[in-house]
């Protein structure tokens, strides 16, 4: 199979693409086609290696509404409204609502997925079901399972074996949130025991961190120093760190140069965190947002996710990882024409590496030949026109297809 004329990541001169076995079998400014190869023309349009979401809960997913709407919007009414959700929770009901929003998902080129699923269940009914899942769901994505401890490991109880038999069901990736647990020294405790099992069993690390607008919230640091001393490094991600928006500018001076030594990674969740947190503020009213362009400007490694698919915390949501890109660039101040240019990487390249997907990622001869062609360019374009993924090829494979609208003006 022969792609001609695609820009690859805005580059200026479009590259044909030939598609052997699953995989790139060659890139290259022009490629003869051969007798009776299937051709199609990309007419310059942008090609992007698949998106990928880094941060979502899809066990709550899709259950906005249901049984009722959180009026406030507040976290802790979906709290409220989730408890009420969680007695119909059961096997079924689960992998229908996950099947439902990783085809959303596949519509919008997304091919990778990282779910934290709730673990503070003595049946554990929610990761099992997950677990399941996942596996009849590889032909449109890879779904990467963090252990998320929603109300605490040392919080809850039984929290650490939760945790410990999360892992021994299969979970890739330990979480821990030390924000919400009793104390500070909790949060401590939560965040060594969490930094061990991961260390033990050769996982990878995604923290729900200080995500509060409190600055004294400081999980950040230990988590950072952990990884630092056990060699996790960039195996750990620091999700959210809402925290460090509100923190001194003289602590996170300091603050830095541990994070820059650990090597971790982090997640925004722009949508979400804009509208969650504040929430105690009068006016102004702080955004939530972490520092994504320090942290950017200083060569740390920062995606975004979209954290909720309408659910009790978020309810909007339609599986684009476009909408993140295009608020988190507002909030953060990244709007000169490079930041938008490279924002691709926030839900590409950036978040591949918090997957640590390696070589089984991105657009290159050799590796599997995944991508996704939007109907736009550039990705300037393509933000700003909300441009739809035409095509979304998996392994070589076409998984999903759009077809574009077309307006007309009559007047
Ligand atoms: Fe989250």
């Amino acid at each position: 199979m022969l792609y001609q004329n695609a820009c690859i990541e805005n580059a200026k001169e479009t590259q044909d693409i030939r598609v052997e076995n699953g995989l790139f079998a060659e890139i290259a400014p022009r490629i003869a086609p051969r007798e009776n190869e299937e051709v199609k023309d990309l007419e310059g349009r942008l090609v992007l290696p698949p998106f990928i979401e880094p941060h979502v809960h899809l066990d709550a997913t899709l259950t906005a509404g249901d049984p009722v709407w959180n009026m406030s919007g507040t976290l802790f009414e979906g709290i409220e409204c989730w408890a009420k959700r969680k007695d119909k929770l059961n096997a079924e009901d689960v992998k229908e609502r996950v099947r439902r929003a990783v085809k959303l998902y596949a519509s919008n080129g997304v091919q990778f997925i990282r779910t934290h699923v709730d673990v503070t269940d003595p049946s554990l009914v929610a990761l099992k079901a997950i677990l399941d899942v996942r596996e009849e769901l590889r032909n449109l994505a890879d779904i990467q399972i963090v252990a998320f401890p929603q109300e605490g490991i040392l919080s809850f109880p039984n929290g650490k074996e939760l945790m410990e038999e999360a892992v021994r069901l299969g979970a890739d990736a330990v979480g821990a949130i030390p924000h919400f647990e009793f104390t500070r020294e909790y949060g401590v405790e939560s965040l060594n025991f969490a930094c061990e099992l991961a260390a033990k069993n050769g996982l990878l690390m995604d923290v729900h961190c200080d995500e509060t607008d409190d600055d004294q919230s400081r999980g950040l640091e230990t988590l950072a120093t952990r990884a630092l001393e056990l060699g996790l490094k960039d195996k750990v991600t620091a999700s959210h760190t809402c925290a460090m928006h509100s923190y001194s500018n003289a602590y996170v001076l300091k603050l830095m140069r541990l994070l820059k030594m650990s090597g971790i990674n982090f997640v925004a969740n722009p949508l979400v965190n804009t509208h969650l947190e504040g929430r105690a503020d009068t006016y102004p009213k702080r955004r939530g947002v972490t520092r994504v362009k320090e942290l950017s400007e200083a060569g740390i490694n920062v995606a975004f996710g979209n954290d909720d698919l309408f659910d009790p915390w978020y309810p909007m949501g339609c599986g684009s990882m476009r909408d993140t890109v295009y608020l988190g660039l507002h909030v953060t101040q990244m709007m000169g024409y490079h930041d938008i240019m490279n924002s691709y990487r926030f839900v590409t390249e950036n978040a591949a590496k918090v997957l640590h997907l390696g070589e089984s990622y991105g657009i290159a001869e050799g590796r599997p030949a995944s991508f996704a062609v939007l109907e736009a360019k550039d990705w300037y374009e393509a933000l700003s026109n909300n441009a739809p993924v035409v095509l979304s090829v998996r392994k070589g494979e076409v998984i999903a297809r759009t077809q574009p609208a077309v307006k007309q003006v009559l007047r």
